[in-house]
């Protein structure tokens, strides 16, 4: 069984992979942590408390940064045309509050908290902006040797990113964040475009999900035609499932080819948020990438078969 805390920026791909976690039966769900970056911190976490109700999820939230790990960066500005004005695609939110209102008010704590309470035995899988990860380490460095696992949906290492050419959302959005995640001494597993760019859900299978299930995979259809529609200047008529196929990492790591190796995230300039890999063996003259952990990068997937488990899971 997998113990999990999942830090996410809800977010239309962010919806359906907290379905499948919650579905997954390896997967405990401890908590949710929240963060900005599909939108603001007020609305993914609305957006989270929201599906966690119509999901039927029993697990704390709690509410995480809103603003980047440097305070001196600038943040960008909000993904509308991708996950919509609120986050989810624009579907209608009500707005009384949810009948569980938020558990808890500070994510950072709660991921340093939850790790200490089950020494090795708690997977993070972060889909959003890397900035709660980044302020736990900050706060206690010591829960980088607790952790069993982190698994983040982020960077692009030999595809173009994909708000940038150097650079993937998650990463850009906060690329300070993301460098002091990459080089802590934890088992890192980095899931970016060069995979999830090849797991594609169409219009059709989504609406077959839709017909074949229950109440929670209308509303995962309903958030999600936006979406779709950005993506049609990428895909005939699907879309990228980029934060499931992270999640599909934790539970069948055996679908995914890796290498190992360290990972830097280029902080400012023309290539601001672009991650590099250092494979590991390669030498070069000493320097800055001295001593650094070896993480797991993926670069290859078995698509279909990630594919057949997301919708054998929802
Ligand atoms: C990532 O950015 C967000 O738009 C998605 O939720 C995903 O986590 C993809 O680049
Ligand atoms: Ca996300």
């Amino acid at each position: 069984m997998h113990k999990v805390i999942f830090d996410t920026d809800p977010g239309v791909d962010d919806a359906m992979a907290l379905l499948f976690l919650h579905r997954h039966p390896e997967v405990e769900l401890l908590g949710v942590t929240t963060v900005f970056g599909n939108a603001s911190i007020e609305n993914t976490t609305r957006n989270a408390l929201f599906l966690r109700e119509a999901f039927g999820i029993d697990a704390p939230v709690a509410r995480g940064a809103g603003t980047p790990y440097d305070p001196a960066r600038i943040p960008h500005a909000y993904p509308v045309m991708v996950h919509g004005e609120n986050g989810l695609g624009d579907i209608p939110i009500p707005d009384t509050p949810p009948s569980r209102p938020l558990d808890h008010e500070d994510a950072a704590q709660f991921i340093i908290d939850t790790v200490h309470a089950h020494p090795g035995e708690v997977s993070v899988v972060a889909v959003g902006r890397m900035t709660n990860l980044a302020n736990a380490l900050r706060r206690d460095p010591a829960i980088a040797g607790l952790v069993k696992q982190v698994v983040i949906m982020g960077g692009s290492f030999h595809v173009p990113g994909n708000v940038s050419p150097a650079a993937e959302a998650n990463i850009h959005g906060d690329p300070e964040a993301a460098d002091a995640v990459t080089t802590a001494p934890w088992k890192l597993t980095v899931i970016g475009l060069d995979v999830t760019g090849q797991t594609v859900m169409t219009r059709a299978e989504l609406a077959a999900l839709s017909d074949a299930g229950g109440s929670d995979l209308a509303l995962l259809d309903a958030l999600s035609q936006d979406y779709i529609r950005f993506y049609g200047h990428l895909l005939e008529d699907g879309m990228l499932v980029h934060d499931t196929c992270a999640c599909v990492a934790l539970v069948r790591p055996d679908l995914f080819q890796t290498v190992q190796g360290a990972v830097r995230v280029v902080c400012g300039g023309i290539a601001d948020g672009q991650t590099i890999l250092k494979p590991a063996g390669r030498r070069f003259p000493p320097g800055e990438w001295d001593g650094l952990p070896e993480q797991t990068v993926a670069v290859g997937v078995a698509a279909s078969a990630v594919m057949a488990l997301i919708t054998e899971t929802l």
